[in-house]
């Protein structure tokens, strides 16, 4: 003991072994911007999933350090670097939207430092600009998509109109129920793209698709662009003559309470809803909701499965995160019943092998508006689509 008191701190350090290192995950998410409260609650539902390991992996501390990229692509690219190079983290996760993930691909695939997506979709990630370093919990836009086209098709929707976001996600989204929808002999009668982050008034848009007469708008927003939409589009009595689809986060938990009425008979597709029936996700909306005193949405989900993820991983790892090779083929072997159900990573593109649910947004007898499962397209997975891995 007296030897050890008169030791210099570096040479503590060093003879400390290398386990006891934290490992550090830099969460590389929007905490301003139009898509700050989904940064948030990612961020929330991973520390829930580093908690229940007792925020250590092999007597290594999991430690979250936040960087904001303001929803903003060259700020992801700029923190990106940061979180690398400064930080020194083992793992990235996040970012939201798809512009700021292909602002940060190569840097990502450059530096071998795994990155873990629960959200941003853009479809090449997984597809030709693939990467052995980045592995998606979340979707791509086309997968979350695709199967809407067709079902929406054979439910009498004959005829749409698109609207979405102009950036990579909103294109993608609506290439992908385009392509699908088609395909099973659906017409599109019109399509716009509000442009990103800078759009609130959504009424010549309504305008529009009102006077184009479909059977249906397929549209997607989020953040506070899904408030406004859905708040607007119920002011506009849109729902009168049209009816309102798309892909589901529009009317996500995270912004229904501030949509209320508002959301009700919004038909579409997602990934996760609060009320699925399986134990993994009582015992997560349980702990959720004792936490943060609200429902958690499927930013959430994603955030939580994300974090069990990296933790799974590095089980089988021994806590070692050195060699990143070991880490992936690691994440690779994990087979989860996440709070979404059945999810595991295609190790063909490292995107997610995962339930699609068609939903709707219910008002109960409570007046409360939830959203309901109304079917279930199982296991849907990408097509390699020029993904070749190279480490
Ligand atoms: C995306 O940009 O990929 C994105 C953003 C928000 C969503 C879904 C996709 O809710």
């Amino acid at each position: 003991m007296k030897i050890r008191t008169v030791l210099p701190a570096l040479a503590l350090l060093a003879a400390l072994p290398a386990q006891a290192q934290d490992i550090k995950v830099g969460a590389i998410l929007p905490y301003s911007g139009v898509y700050a409260s989904i940064g948030e609650e990612i961020t929330n539902a991973m520390a829930l999933a580093f908690e229940e390991a007792g925020n250590a992996v092999n007597g290594r501390a999991l430690k979250i350090i936040r960087a904001d990229t303001e929803t903003k692509p060259n700020v992801a690219a700029a923190k990106a670097r940061e979180l690398v190079t400064s930080d020194n983290v083992d793992f990235l996760v996040g970012p939201v939207a798809s512009s700021e993930a292909m602002a940060i691909r190569d840097f990502v695939h450059q530096s071998k430092i795994p990155l873990v997506m629960p959200n941003a979709g853009a479809n090449v990630l997984t597809g030709e600009k693939c990467s052995p370093y980045i592995v998606r919990v979340g979707f791509s836009n086309d997968q979350f998509v695709r199967p809407a086209g067709k079902w929406l098709f054979d439910k009498g929707v004959k005829s749409a109109f698109l609207l979405a976001p102009d950036y990579a996600a909103g294109r993608e989204l609506m290439g992908g129920f385009k392509k699908s929808f088609t395909a099973a002999g659906g017409k599109i009668v019109g399509e716009e793209y509000s442009p990103f982050g800078q759009t609130s008034d959504f009424g010549p848009y309504l305008a529009k698709v009102k006077d184009a007469k479909p059977d249906a708008v397929f549209v997607f927003y989020a953040g506070s662009e899904a408030i406004n939409f859905i708040k607007q589009a119920a002011d506009f009595q849109l729902a009168k003559s049209v009816k309102i689809t798309g892909a589901a986060w529009t009317v996500s938990p995270l912004f229904l309470p501030a949509q209320g009425e508002a959301a009700a008979g919004f038909l579409g597709s997602l990934n996760y809803v609060p009320a699925l029936d399986n134990p993994a996700n009582k015992a997560f909306q349980a702990k959720y909701q004792e936490r943060h005193k609200r429902v958690a949405s499927e930013f959430g989900a994603a955030g939580y499965e994300s974090g069990r993820l990296i933790v799974e991983a590095l089980k089988r790892t021994q806590g070692a995160t050195k060699d990143k090779k070991a880490v992936i083929e690691a994440m690779h072997k994990v087979e989860m019943n996440g709070p979404r159900g059945p999810l595991k990573i295609d190790p063909a593109t490292n995107n997610v092998i995962q339930n699609i649910y068609m939903v709707e947004a219910r008002k109960g007898a409570d007046g409360k508006v939830d959203l309901a499962v109304v079917d279930t397209i199982a296991n849907v997975k990408d097509d390699v689509n020029g993904c070749a891995m190279n480490w």
